[in-house]
């Protein structure tokens, strides 16, 4: 079977595609945990240590320079691609220490004691801890909404603590690294905004596969990670409306993120320098800002046409296998598919899968009260990006049915 999505040109940028995985061709379908990465991308760092390396905003040597223009061309290139301005983007390790970021300084600012911040079940663990240690610091108090059979959340309930007074903050996943829901942003920030709520979005599963206009979107944070997003490990970016950055205190203390420093006090540079202290993972944002240039070349939204495809397909064959069970079914959702088989237990189904070169991931997704909520300890998921094919669910489908076959 075939699609008119050029996936075979799409593979080939990626060299380790062309690898096996205990023996046999891999196939990678863990890509919700972390995509692979395009040669341009690679290159892209290891240019940088051969010929740019060297800190930045400290050297007053060429080499320095350059090193400094390739960090703000990075940080440029990034902003334009979410439509907003440089200064208003801060580089982090990644979409946990973002929403870490927000929940510290913005949360210390906006929240006294006895107000609301608004969660759902669906959230990952980096977008409930952060803001549990905020919480139980200022007295505040957390309040989630529900997720129904189907895997969307329950509007009327959030519409009920939206319309609470006490209500400050709404922070949401775009879309679910376990259901693979699209959360109608548009509709909730709307809402959000007539009732003074600040809205902060985890966006580690959706700016993988869309372009997202920030300005329009409107919210008030966006947190994502590189290397969900065909880009480097430890780095990620926080976006956050200028306004609200500036009022902002900082996260983190040291080099860099200060305007002077005494024994009497310290003042702070402006956003987003005042977030980023020490010296930043340079290379890495230049990686991030190759992956973006890799997504502006490809055309995303055919990818993700071909994407719900590898998942339709995965759908309809494991279906037929007695005691399928998909959590998550909402119309157009995330090429994310998560799946019991009654009776077997996901560790057990992943390991012979791991045998057929399959690699996806089991477990709790780092979303233990949704587990709880669906009633299970572990879910199995298969997760698609742009350069899987559809052979590729295909031998899913057939390496579950022969593990099932063994397992029961
Ligand atoms: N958040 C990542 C996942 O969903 C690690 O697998």
């Amino acid at each position: 079977m075939t699609t008119s999505f050029p996936v075979e040109k799409i593979r080939a940028d990626f060299p380790i595609l062309k690898g096996s995985n205990r023996g046999k061709p891999l196939a990678y379908l863990d890509n919700a945990a972390s995509s692979q990465k395009p040669q341009s991308v690679i290159d892209s760092i290891s240019r940088f240590y051969e010929t740019t390396n060297s800190n930045v905003h400290r050297g007053i040597y060429q080499l320095a320079e350059d090193a400094e223009n390739e960090y703000r061309l990075a940080r440029e290139y990034i902003a334009d691609w979410f439509s907003v301005t440089p200064d208003e983007l801060i580089f982090t390790r990644g979409t946990t220490e973002a929403l870490n970021l927000v929940a510290h300084s913005f949360g210390q600012i906006v929240l006294n004691g006895g107000d609301c911040i608004i969660l759902t079940e669906m959230e990952h663990h980096a977008n409930i801890v952060p803001w549990q240690l905020t919480a139980e610091r200022i007295g505040a108090r957390i309040v989630t909404v529900p997720v129904l059979a189907d895997g969307s959340l329950d509007q009327d309930i959030l519409s009920s603590h939206l319309n609470d007074p006490t209500s400050k903050i709404l922070s949401i996943c775009h879309v679910s690294n376990t259901l693979g829901t699209t959360n109608p942003l548009d509709q909730i920030i709307r809402e959000a905004k007539q009732h003074g709520v600040k809205v902060v979005v985890d966006g580690a599963q959706s700016t993988p596969h869309q372009r997202i206009d920030l300005k329009s979107l409107d919210c008030d944070f966006f947190a994502f990670s590189g290397h969900k997003a065909y880009g480097p490990m430890g780095i990620g970016v926080l976006y956050g409306k200028k306004e609200l950055l500036h009022e902002m205190p900082p996260f983190q203390g040291g080099g860099d993120m200060i305007d002077e420093v005494s024994f009497d006090g310290t003042t702070y540079a402006p956003p987003p320098q005042r977030f980023e202290a020490g010296t930043p993972n340079v290379a890495d944002a230049i990686g991030l800002s190759e992956a973006f240039r890799y997504l502006a070349e490809a055309d995303l939204c055919s990818a993700s046409r071909h994407e719900t495809q590898l998942l339709e397909t995965a759908r309809e064959g494991l279906q037929t296998i007695d005691g399928f069970v998909e959590h998550g079914t909402t119309p157009g959702k995330a090429a994310v598919l998560s799946f019991s088989i009654d009776g077997i237990h996901p560790h057990d189904l992943a390991t012979l899968l791991d045998g057929e070169g399959i690699a996806i991931r089991t477990g709790h997704h780092c979303c233990q009260p949704l587990m709880k909520k669906l009633g299970v300890e572990a879910t199995a998921r298969a997760s698609f990006a742009m350069y899987n094919t559809l052979e590729e669910s295909e031998r899913l489908v057939a390496a579950a049915r022969k593990a099932v076959s063994v397992l029961r």
